[in-house]
């Protein structure tokens, strides 16, 4: 059975963004792949977290993986920070990561361009997420689009490693959904929709409630044109409302281009609020029960341990091959 390895920042509440090119896929590749599911925290004290904050939202997204359908007893779901692993071949990975290919990483330019105080972690988050992947002999990584270049030095890494020490990592694949890879802003659709993006008009949350989710699809930036077509560069604001559409009713965009042929843009967004409203009720639903049951840590508990003993496994070989450490005899 191959493997498959995801991971999700815990660092606000998640956006129709990573639910759409991220999470809803998650669910069904469990039956046919051995799933690792993770909450990466140490990725997101890269940058500033308040630490109560930082606490909720690790438990919250815990919750909404398996709202969304993750099922404990066939995949692994788990804290990054709980398995020292993560750590310890991050930093092996970093003696074979150069800072200008670090430097080159579209997410780091976006992140410190204009900052002051910006930590050398967020320079060095790539090979931590390299050994995230690697540890567990991942085969595919499902990611949204913006996810891509993390993927290509990953495998740059991987291979840079077996070629100067031993063949250990598997190389992996990554696959982004054909539809719904990248959700754009709902006020900048030229823009990622992101967690971070100060104007909350621009961002769709996975716990919005119905009347938010209408608000804001409704004034939603579109165009004058009132032609429901899907054209991303020249229609931004309707392409990503069809993408949105299309995704969340799992219809296709060129069936909901026919069906909105000559009615208006009122109409459209109408219904596009509520196949997003449809999308996510039953998994704000499994959310609020599931937030509140004791249950979470037992399914993160085992999820460590199971986590632990494949990436110890990795990480022995990788530190062997490096000539870490001592070799244990036998006794
Ligand atoms: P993060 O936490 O930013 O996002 C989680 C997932 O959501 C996808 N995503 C989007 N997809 C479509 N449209 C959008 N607007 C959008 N915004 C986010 C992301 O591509 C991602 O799949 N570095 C990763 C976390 C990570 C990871 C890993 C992922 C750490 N280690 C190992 C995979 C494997 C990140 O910051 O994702």
């Amino acid at each position: 059975m191959k493997t498959i390895f995801s991971g999700i920042q815990p660092s606000g509440t998640l956006t129709l963004g990573n639910y759409i090119g991220a999470m809803k896929q998650f669910p069904t590749m469990q039956d046919d792949y051995d799933c690792y599911f993770c909450i990466v925290d140490e990725h997101a004290i890269t940058v500033p977290q308040d630490r109560l904050k930082l606490r909720e939202n690790i438990r919250s997204l815990a919750a909404l993986y398996l709202a969304s359908g993750i099922d404990p007893e066939k995949s692994t779901l788990f804290i990054q920070s709980e398995v020292g692993a993560h750590t310890q071949l991050g930093w092996m990975m970093q003696t074979q990561s150069y800072i200008g290919e670090l430097e080159r990483m579209t997410q780091f330019k976006d992140k410190s361009t204009g900052k002051e105080a910006v930590s050398a972690a967020l320079l060095t988050y790539p090979p931590l997420m390299a050994a995230d992947i690697l540890l567990y002999n991942t085969d595919i990584v499902p990611v949204g689009n913006d996810q891509k270049q993390h993927l290509e030095i990953t495998r740059d890494l991987a291979q840079r490693f077996n070629r100067k020490y031993n063949d250990i990592f598997t190389v992996p694949e990554i696959r982004i959904s054909e539809v719904g890879a990248r959700i754009m802003s709902l006020q900048e659709p030229t823009k990622k929709m992101s967690k971070s993006d100060p104007n909350k008009k621009a961002t769709l949350f996975m716990l919005d409630e119905p009347k938010q989710i209408e608000k804001k699809i409704k004034s939603a930036v579109t165009d004058s044109e009132g032609i429901v077509q899907f054209d991303p560069e020249n229609k931004p604001g309707i392409s990503n409302l069809l993408t949105i559409y299309a995704a969340c009713s799992n219809q296709l965009i060129e069936e909901l281009v026919i069906k909105y042929e000559g009615i208006g843009y009122g109409q459209f967004k109408e219904d596009t609020a509520n196949a997003v409203i449809h999308a996510l009720a039953p998994v704000q639903e499994q959310y609020n029960k599931i937030i509140q049951s004791s249950e979470l840590d037992d399914i993160l508990d085992q999820g460590a341990e199971k986590a632990s003993r494949v990436a110890n496994k990795t990480l022995a070989k990788a530190k062997k091959a490096m000539g870490l450490g001592r070799v244990k005899k036998r006794k």
